[in-house]
């Protein structure tokens, strides 16, 4: 039964803005550092400790929690229909290892308050609503990232996915049967079940809203990203003996190929976004010359032509700078510039201006879980500002008001599509 305005009315208005904040900060106490951020790595004890305070708050709220097989978490509020497919919201609670209070926590939390709000409005859907924390969006630990929903959306990629390697060493099939023993029996949920509709709340982590004097983004999409391993391979030798000309360092190497491929993505139109976010040389000793270097690239534009055909020239302009060395260059992710669902982008500025929310329409650079969604389901994200627009930053900042009128806009999307 489709619900009345009034009825989405009194849901926006029982959410609680002091409660959703108390959230934040509860939140933040896992992995809290010096600088009043984050460091919650995926499946690490912090991210463990975060789920488990997400268990208890699902079971306060009377919900049942299920875990799917790379660790993604459904919280589930019964609809009248049992049969019926659910509506979702969600988000991720890892963080980058310099990361801050709201990236992913903000659109899990979102989610936690909008039950609040539906309990308290007294408002009963006809199909269940969830709340999906994914695992790995972040993808610094393990690579790569947005991994969880794009696992639940392609079952064929979850062997890979599980046996990522992560910085540390450990095995993300080993942290994640880590985390299913500390968090006691859960029900298991099969990976990609249908959804009816799913909307992601985030902070913008761009400057867009701020400057403009908005509270809401309504996304219409997000850039298209390429993500690649680079593996230079060199000769190790004794940095005081060994003549330069005589020299594989494969460090040389690969600082050339970032400076050239930094040159090549220079665009006058400002649409590339090209990012060598880690650099690890081996054996990393100060007196051997390096034998190995291994970087990531971080390459998106929205423009798909442009980015196919810039993305398309890495491998060989690092062939052509490899001098003595060996390069290896492996694409660990792909996606295409991905529009959200006209219909939901509607339903956004409607419930915007029902919370007296100004809201403009923006295009997503970051990533996002919901790119993956748009496969399963009608699917949107609703944005609020962030200061300065800071994000993957332990600065990152953005105000109770703005997110509870985030958590507003939500909460009346999924409860709309629940019916
Ligand atoms: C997500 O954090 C991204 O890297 O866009
Ligand atoms: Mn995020
Ligand atoms: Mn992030």
């Amino acid at each position: 039964m489709a619900l009345t305005e009034a009825d989405l009315a009194r849901i926006a208005a029982a959410v609680d803005e002091d409660r959703l904040w108390r959230m934040h900060m509860e939140m933040a106490k896992f992995g809290a550092t010096a600088k009043g951020g984050v460091c919650r790595e995926c499946l690490t004890d912090e991210d463990n400790q975060a789920r488990k305070l997400l268990i208890q708050w699902a079971h306060e709220l009377r919900c049942t929690v299920a875990v799917d097989a790379i660790g993604n978490m459904f919280i589930r509020r019964p609809g009248t229909d049992p049969d019926a497919v659910p509506v979702a919201t969600g988000s991720h609670l890892d963080s980058q290892p310099t990361g801050g209070k709201f990236d992913g926590a903000f659109g899990v939390l979102a989610g936690i308050e909008m039950l609040h709000a539906l309990d308290a409005a007294e408002i009963t859907t006809t199909r269940p609503v969830e709340v999906i924390n994914f695992t790995n969006e972040e993808g610094g630990r393990f690579q790569p990232g947005v991994m969880g929903s794009q696992v639940y959306t392609r079952p064929e990629e979850l062997e890979r996915m599980l046996s990522a390697v992560g910085a540390d060493g450990v095995i993300l099939r080993d942290a994640l049967a880590a985390f299913r023993a500390m968090a006691g029996p859960m029900e298991d949920r099969a990976l990609n079940l249908p959804y009816a509709g799913f909307v992601e709340a985030h902070i913008e982590q761009a400057p867009m809203l701020e400057e403009t004097g908005n509270t809401i983004g309504v996304v219409t999409g997000i850039q298209g990203s390429r993500k690649y391993q680079v593996t230079v391979t060199g000769e190790e030798a004794h940095s005081g003996t060994m003549p330069m000309r005589r020299r594989k360092d494969a460090v040389l190497a690969a600082s050339t190929m970032v400076v050239g491929l930094h040159r090549m993505m220079e665009d006058p139109a400002d649409l590339t976004r090209f990012n060598v976010g880690r650099f690890q040389a081996y054996p990393g000793a100060p007196s051997v010359v390096p034998g190995q270097v291994r970087f990531a690239i971080d390459f998106r534009c929205p423009d798909d032509a442009l980015r196919e055909g810039l993305g398309g020239q890495i491998a060989g302009l690092c062939q052509a700078l490899a001098g003595p060395c060996d390069v290896q260059v492996d694409e660990i992710q792909r996606s295409e510039t991905t529009p959200f669902d006209p219909g939901v982008m509607a339903m956004i500025r409607k419930a915007a201006s029902r919370a007296d929310a100004p809201s403009m329409d923006l295009l997503s650079g970051a990533g996002h879980d919901a790119r993956n969604m748009t496969k399963l389901c009608p699917t949107g994200m609703v944005f609020v500002p962030c200061k300065d627009g800071v994000s993957h930053n332990e600065a990152e900042s953005a105000t109770a008001a703005d997110l509870a009128a985030g958590a507003r806009v939500v909460a009346q999307v999924v409860a709309e599509m629940a019916g």
